[in-house]
Order: structure tokens, then sequence, then C-alpha cells
């Protein structure tokens, strides 16, 4: 969006999905959220929903066609996904790093520890989803959050949880601004 100003030091957001697969494995949905906190994630925003088909395929529209297609959009609606807004100083690249690539088989391969790596079952099961660029990211977020205000969030919260202190909520699962007690703006 560009009507927001960002500072070039500013956290960038991204959306991190934990796919089916990995929901439906509670010690791998542990695992991949303990990869989100160790490597310095800010967990903005997280919550765990069944998606209906029509909403699949709204999302995965740009896929539209290809032979994956509705094999993917039936699995994402098959059981419970969590859905996450991250914040980290290049927070696209590194999530897309983290998840490792697409087809399992390459990840196994060439990054074994990636999460696709460790945890990945299929092209199709292969554990989360991570948005590919801004304009990617924001349209996913509004997908997902669609209370979250992107504008509202840079102008208040995130010069706060870039400078610090932040807390991070065990129960909420979430961090935020200390001395907010978890509860900032949504
Ligand atoms: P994602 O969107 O899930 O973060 O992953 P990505 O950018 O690496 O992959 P993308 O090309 O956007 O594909 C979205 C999802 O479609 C499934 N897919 N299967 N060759 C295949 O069988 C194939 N290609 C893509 C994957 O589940 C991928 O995550
Ligand atoms: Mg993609």
């Amino acid at each position: 969006m560009a009507s927001i100003l960002r500072s070039p030091q500013a956290l960038q957001l991204t959306l991190a999905l934990i796919k089916p697969d990995a929901v439906a494995h509670p010690l791998i949905l542990e695992a991949v959220h303990q990869q989100i906190l160790s490597n310095k994630f800010l967990i903005i925003r997280m919550r765990e929903l069944l998606w209906r088909k029509e909403d699949c395929q709204r999302f995965y529209r740009e896929h539209e066609g290809r032979f994956f297609y509705q094999r993917l959009v039936e699995f994402m609606a098959s059981g419970p996904i969590r859905a996450y807004i991250l914040a980290h100083k290049d927070a696209i690249q590194l999530w897309r790093t983290l998840m490792g690539p697409t087809r399992v088989f390459r990840a196994r391969y060439v990054a074994p520890d990636s999460i696709r790596g460790s945890f990945g079952l299929t092209d199709t099961r292969n554990t989360t989803h991570g948005s590919d660029s801004v304009v990617s990211a924001s349209r996913e977020i509004a997908a997902f959050f669609p209370d979250f205000s992107e504008q509202r969030w840079y102008e208040e919260e995130e010069p706060q949880l870039r400078c610090g202190p932040v807390c991070y909520s065990p129960e909420g699962g979430v961090h935020y601004v200390a001395g907010t007690g978890g509860l900032g703006p949504a």
C-alpha cells in the first residue's frame, strides 16, 4: 500500500499459514511455532480456522488452471489451519527461506532442516504457506484478518514494537508492546 509511510528500518509484515497436515499433528504444530519464535519473528496476530472451499479458491486464484490447483484447494479446506501475521525486518524472505522449497522432495534434498524439508509430506501437504511479496502479504493479511488495519499498525504499534521492550504471551501466542498487557489495538 503506497499510502503507508514506513521508515527504512521498519518491520515488514507477512502472512504465514500452517496447513492442515501440520495442524493435525500437535508436535509438528508446536515445532513450527517454536521455529517462528526462535527466528525472532514477532507474532502480531494468530488464529485457527476452518476454511471453506470457496475461500481457498479465492486465495489461490492465481494458480487456477494449474494441475495442482484442485488438489490444493480441497486439501486446504480439509481441516483446521493456523494463520499468523508475522513481523520481522525482512519477514517475507526470511519466512520463505525457513519454509524451504515448495516441492518436498527438493526441500528434503537441498534444505533438509527447513520446515518443509523436516515436516513436508507431499507437494500439496507441504506444511506451510508464506506470502511472496509485499503486495500479496497485504492482500493475504486482509483476507485472514479483516479487522487488522495495516496502516494503523504501522502508525501506532510498529515503532513501539521495533524499539521495544516487547513481551510474549504464551497463552495468546502473540507478542505485544510491554505495558499494554497485550490489549493493544486490534
Ligand atoms: P506457498 O504459496 O504455499 O507459500 O508456496 P510457494 O510460493 O513456494 O508455491 P506456489 O507456487 O505459490 O504454490 C502454492 C502451493 O501450491 C502447491 N503446489 N504444488 N508442483 C506442484 O505439485 C505444486 N506446485 C505448487 C504447493 O502446496 C504450494 O505450497
Ligand atoms: Mg506462493
